[in-house]
């Protein structure tokens, strides 16, 4: 009795530390380079390629880790027109799948700035490859509430905190035992050995149910997933990420925004120029399907809609009305966002909000559009102050400040129809 405790002591003593040391090592072993490269990698890549998605880049996981060709990759990532241009033929190959989308050059990063970034991209997959993830691409959850990792560390260490009360409760029992046996008393009066190996169900139950340190993990344990899901719960509420309406026309983007490649801006561009992108009229679908697809019953739906008789090739206006998309995106009133400012004078592309719009046969809402969403993208991003006479005339405000010249509200843009208008 007393070698089995002991040895399970010891036992136990040595898995913890041995386990202690191995995460220890591990985590150091990984962060060296992981740190450097996530920084670099939040700051340079994320607005194109997501890890385990395509983004306007390929998801970039799987492309990295199956790529054993580091000094390629290294070329690559610094410098892919160089490549490209030289004929590469890998490089060729990523280009034109891609429908020659074309990644940024990033000769700034040097070879161990690269290095650094292909190492977190590793490590990273692998953890979310190993960790089950909560919800499917493009399905609430994701963005918001507390990350997977938290709360399942947290199940973690509820879990390890369980075993070592069995284990020192064993132990406990068995020293006790000891003693007693010591003393020359008989340990039978305390549990008789006989039943225990019998083992006695229902006795071990109300026997733990004694156990307070047992009662009080278990409620703890219950109260941090009652906790943890209320939270994740509360944070996603009026999040609509992943909404996908059936809309009345079977209109699909994959194939005239992604095959056909017609530029977002023949359609939506109203983005660039001012608050909202709108739809577009259904004059502009006519552009094209006049003639193209003429026998489609979902082509006759935008004749009906515009009161067009195909045969006749005229319109009857008294016939029309209008087709009833169903909005997917929307921002509820009290939140003004415009798309211009983030569009043109950003220059962000539609893809790094709307994810890839060029692939979706049915538009989904691809971002969480949260203030969380929108604040951290403002911390994260630069703005693009080249050439941009808003900035030219803050700097030129603050000269004539400096001088101490008079200056008028209208110097600050408040002539500006938008600035006072929806
Ligand atoms: C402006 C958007 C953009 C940015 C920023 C960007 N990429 Fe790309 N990346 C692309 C596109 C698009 C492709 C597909 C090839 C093409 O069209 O040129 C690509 C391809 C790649 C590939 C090849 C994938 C394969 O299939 O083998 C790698 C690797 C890569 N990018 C890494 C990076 C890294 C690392 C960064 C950050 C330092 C980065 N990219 C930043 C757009 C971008
Ligand atoms: C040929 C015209 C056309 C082109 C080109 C086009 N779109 Fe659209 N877009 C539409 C129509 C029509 C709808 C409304 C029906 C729907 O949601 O599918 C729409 C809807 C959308 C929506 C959802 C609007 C909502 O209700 O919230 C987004 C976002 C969007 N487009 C982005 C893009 C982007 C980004 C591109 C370029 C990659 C693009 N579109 C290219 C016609 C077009
Ligand atoms: C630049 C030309 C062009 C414009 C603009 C355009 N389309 Fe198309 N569309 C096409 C072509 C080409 C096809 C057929 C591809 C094929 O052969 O399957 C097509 C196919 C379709 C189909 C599938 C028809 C079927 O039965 O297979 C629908 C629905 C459609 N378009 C709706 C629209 C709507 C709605 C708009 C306006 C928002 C629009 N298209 C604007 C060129 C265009
Ligand atoms: C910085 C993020 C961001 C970028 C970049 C962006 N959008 Fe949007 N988009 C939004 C938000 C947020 C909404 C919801 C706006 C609202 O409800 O007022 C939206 C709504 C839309 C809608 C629905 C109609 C509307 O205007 O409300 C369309 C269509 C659309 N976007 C297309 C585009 C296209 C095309 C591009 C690229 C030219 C683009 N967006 C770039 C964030 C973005
Ligand atoms: C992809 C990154 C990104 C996202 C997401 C984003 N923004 Fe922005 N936003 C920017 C950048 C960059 C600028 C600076 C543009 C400039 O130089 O004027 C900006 C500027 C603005 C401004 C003007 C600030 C000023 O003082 O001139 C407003 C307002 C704004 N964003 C609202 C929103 C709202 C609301 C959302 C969420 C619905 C949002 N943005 C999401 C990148 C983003
Ligand atoms: C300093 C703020 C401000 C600016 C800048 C401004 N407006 Fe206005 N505008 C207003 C207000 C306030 C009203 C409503 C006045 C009223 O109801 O009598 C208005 C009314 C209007 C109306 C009449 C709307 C109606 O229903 O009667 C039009 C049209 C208009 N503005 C256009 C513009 C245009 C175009 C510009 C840019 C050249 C512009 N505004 C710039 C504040 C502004």
């Amino acid at each position: 009795m007393r070698n089995i405790s002991l040895i399970l002591k010891q036992f136990s003593r040595s898995v913890l530390l041995v386990a202690g040391f191995a995460a220890m090592g591990l985590t150091a072993h990984a962060q060296g380079d992981a740190a450097k490269g996530e920084a670099l990698y939040k700051a340079n890549c994320t607005s194109c390629h997501k890890l385990d998605q395509r983004l306007t880049g390929p998801a970039l996981g799987p492309a990295i880790t199956s790529e054993t060709d580091d000094k390629w990759l290294t070329k690559w990532i610094q410098n892919n027109q160089a490549l490209i241009a030289a004929k590469d033929k890998k490089a060729l190959a990523i280009y034109n799948e891609y429908n020659q989308a074309g990644m940024n050059v990033f000769t700034n990063l040097s070879d161990g700035d690269v290095a650094n970034i292909i190492t977190y991209v590793r490590t990273e997959y692998k953890k979310m490859q190993s960790t089950p993830v909560a919800g499917a691409p493009g399905a609430a959850v994701a963005e918001t509430g507390p990350s997977n990792t938290l709360v399942f560390g947290l199940i973690g260490v509820i879990i390890v905190a369980l075993i070592v009360i069995l284990v020192l409760n064993k132990a406990i029992g068995t020293l006790e035992r000891l003693v007693l046996n010591r003393k020359n008393l008989p340990a039978d009066e305390l549990e008789p050995e006989v039943e225990e190996v019998a083992v006695d169900r229902l006795a071990t139950v109300k026997r733990l149910a004694k156990n307070k340190k047992l009662v009080f993990f278990f409620i703890l344990a219950g109260t941090v997933a009652m906790g943890s899901w209320s939270w994740v719960t509360m944070w996603n509420t009026n999040v609509h990420q992943g909404y996908q309406p059936k809309q009345p026309i079977a209109y699909s983007h994959e194939l005239h925004a992604g095959v056909m490649k017609i530029n977002c801006q023949y359609c939506h561009s109203s983005a660039y120029k001012g608050k909202n992108a709108t739809i577009p009229s259904l004059n502009v679908c006519m552009n094209c399907h006049k003639v193209v697809k003429t026998e489609s019953p979902e082509i006759h739906k935008i004749y009906d809609a515009l009161g067009y008789d195909p045969q006749t090739q005229k319109y009857d206006t008294t016939k029309a009305r209008p087709i009833q998309w169903v909005r997917i995106h929307n921002l509820p009133d009290f939140a003004y966002f415009n798309h211009s400012q983030h569009v043109k004078v950003a220059g962000i592309k539609c893809q790094a909000c709307h994810g890839p719009i060029q692939t979706m046969k049915e538009v989904y809402q691809y971002s969480p559009l949260t203030m969380k969403w929108c604040i951290q993208c403002h911390k994260r991003t630069e703005t693009n102050y080249k050439n941009n006479t808003y900035y030219d005339q803050m700097v030129q405000v603050h000269d004539r400040l400096k001088r101490g010249e008079k200056v008028t509200a209208a110097a600050l843009g408040g002539l500006e129809c938008a600035k006072c208008h929806y």
